[in-house]
């Protein structure tokens, strides 16, 4: 806890955009207003703190927001923010405003910015985990991660259609660089017959192995889902494997890609976004600094910083156990 007052609130987004982020930002710069509190908004992540894109919000800043997609404060991964210098310069356009608490929208990429950050210049820093590949621990949930997951369901759905009039096998490639959540969630909800994950070896062999087996029992239309961050090396490397192995199934690769970033954001998204924005200040105004504003068991969850960026969040092995049988 910190006794230091905030009066002055700097908010933006960082690293992938995810839908919801902009339910989270009109939160933070709403309930900032509501307390009094002056609101600014900074451009392109840190980028805009190192190179003074930085202006002042009000309540018709955010009006009309809450149901698009992408992030009005536009994002980025800054280069300059990874040198001291450049910090210092973020620092100083910062302090010439008086801002003096940060909310940072993002990911953990973001959160050990803010971390560096905050001790270098103490300056508080709430972060709100916003990336749709819900890869954050202290947190049930990610803002953008259930809007990703039904873009890429009715995806693979629409997919399913067309693999079942053509017997064909679909080997899918859905986001995740580090982090299976989007496979394994949108797999289970398509019922997918595999679903490759970066957390989980992939053992090919057996992979195979059970489609040819479900090729002898005449079972021809079959969805793989591969998130794009499986260390075997993605849908493409999978499908050259199936092509050699079984030359005579007929494969197709999709690969969904950035269209899992974008568009309206789902209720759920609206919700948790709202609800994590309004605790973000609510934490810089009660002295609770430098932590993620995160949900468990639907209460609000607060995890120090130097924690939220070194843990990920863990895959349950019921999960793989639920994919298995209901595979077979
Ligand atoms: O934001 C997370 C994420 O969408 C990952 O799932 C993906 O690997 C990565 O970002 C893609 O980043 P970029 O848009 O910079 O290519």
């Amino acid at each position: 806890m910190s006794d230091r007052k905030v009066t002055k609130i700097g908010v933006l987004t960082s690293g992938g955009d995810s839908p919801g982020m902009n339910a989270a930002i009109r939160a933070v710069v709403r309930t900032s207003l509501y307390h009094g509190l002056e609101v600014y908004g900074v451009l392109r992540g840190y980028n805009g703190m190192v190179e003074d894109d930085i202006f002042k919000m009000e309540s018709r800043s955010v009006a009309n927001i809450i149901q698009r997609g992408g992030t009005i404060l536009k994002t980025a991964r800054s280069k300059d923010f990874y040198e001291y210098d450049g910090r210092k310069r973020a620092y100083d356009n910062l302090k010439k405003r008086g801002i003096n608490g940060l909310v940072v929208i993002g990911g953990d990429g973001s959160f050990n910015g803010a971390l560096r950050f905050s001790k270098e210049f103490d300056i508080p820093c709430i972060g709100l985990p916003g990336t749709i590949d819900k890869d954050i621990a202290g947190t049930d949930f990610t803002i953008g991660f259930d809007t990703a997951v039904n873009t890429a369901v009715e995806a693979i759905d629409k997919i399913r259609d067309t693999a079942d009039a053509h017997d064909r096998l679909f080997i899918i490639e859905v986001m995740g660089r580090d982090a299976g959540y989007i496979a394994l969630h949108s797999g289970i909800a398509t019922g997918a017959e595999h679903i490759l994950i970066p957390e989980r070896k992939t053992d090919i062999e057996s992979v195979i192995a059970s489609l040819q087996e479900k090729e002898k029992r005449k079972k021809l239309v079959n969805l793989i889902v591969v998130a794009e961050g499986d260390e075997f090396g993605g849908a493409e490397q999978v499908a050259r494997v199936v092509k050699e192995k079984m030359p005579n199934v007929d494969a197709r690769v999709c690969i969904l890609g950035h269209i899992q970033r974008g568009g309206s954001p789902s209720c759920i998204d609206r919700l948790i976004a709202s609800r994590m924005g309004y605790h973000a200040v609510e934490c810089l105004l009660t002295g609770k600094h430098n932590v993620m504003v995160g949900i468990q068991n639907n209460k609000m969850h607060y995890t120090p910083l130097e924690n939220a960026v070194k843990a990920k969040q863990k895959i349950n092995e019921e999960w793989m156990r639920i994919v298995k049988i209901l595979a077979s």
